[in-house]
């Protein structure tokens, strides 16, 4: 990484899924080992575990939990999202998680990458529905498709297959590339 890095916020990952199993949070892990192998910092957050239901009427002045989250986001140099497809759209605790970030204005312009690990012929449906929401964020999206199957996990459920990991890698070493310093709030 150049010398300006330090200047940059981390790069924060964030599953959207809850499910203590989850291939999405299982692929996190194994991009954040891969980042910290090459020196790069990815921070996982999964505060939002904590976040009440959205409601337009405590947006002005939300809970702790929920300005930690935006404060989070806002000072994150880049996002790395990993969410599964529910029922042909985005899972309702991500989805509430997103809601609280458009006030708050925390996604504006942020680099955010979007791994999409459904196999081929899957997923299309939050995907494209992912791309719509971040639109409204104005949020600077990429898209990464890096099919991930139940086979491709070890005996503890981690990923570490040679191939994925170095996949993986590439889209944080892109995301790195793209982040950006934190912005006043
Ligand atoms: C309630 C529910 C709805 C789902 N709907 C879809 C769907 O519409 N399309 C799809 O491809 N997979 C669907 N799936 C499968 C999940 O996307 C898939 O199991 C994914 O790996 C779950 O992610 P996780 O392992 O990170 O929890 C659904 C799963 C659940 C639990």
């Amino acid at each position: 990484m150049d010398a300006a890095a330090h200047l940059l916020g981390p790069i924060v990952a964030i599953s959207g899924s809850l499910r203590r199993d989850s291939i999405n949070s299982a692929a996190l892990r194994a991009a954040a080992a891969a980042a910290a192998r090459h020196g790069v910092v990815v921070a996982i957050d999964d505060s939002m575990r904590a976040l009440p239901f959205f409601s337009p009427d405590v947006e002005q002045f939300p809970p702790e939990e929920v300005r930690r989250f935006r404060e989070t986001c806002r000072n994150a140099g880049g996002l790395l999202f990993a969410v599964p497809e529910y029922t042909f759209g985005i899972p309702g605790a991500f989805k509430n998680a997103l809601d609280w970030l458009v006030g708050s204005g925390s996604l504006y312009q942020k680099p955010v990458a979007l791994l999409h690990l459904a196999s081929v012929g899957r997923g299309a449906h939050v995907r494209e529905a992912l791309a719509h929401v971040l639109r409204a964020h104005n949020a600077e999206v990429t898209h990464h498709l890096v099919p991930i199957a139940t086979r491709d996990r070890d005996a503890d459920g981690e990923i570490d297959e040679t191939r994925i990991v170095g996949e993986l890698w590439a889209v944080v070493a892109e995301l790195a590339k793209r982040a950006t310093a934190p912005r006043a709030a």
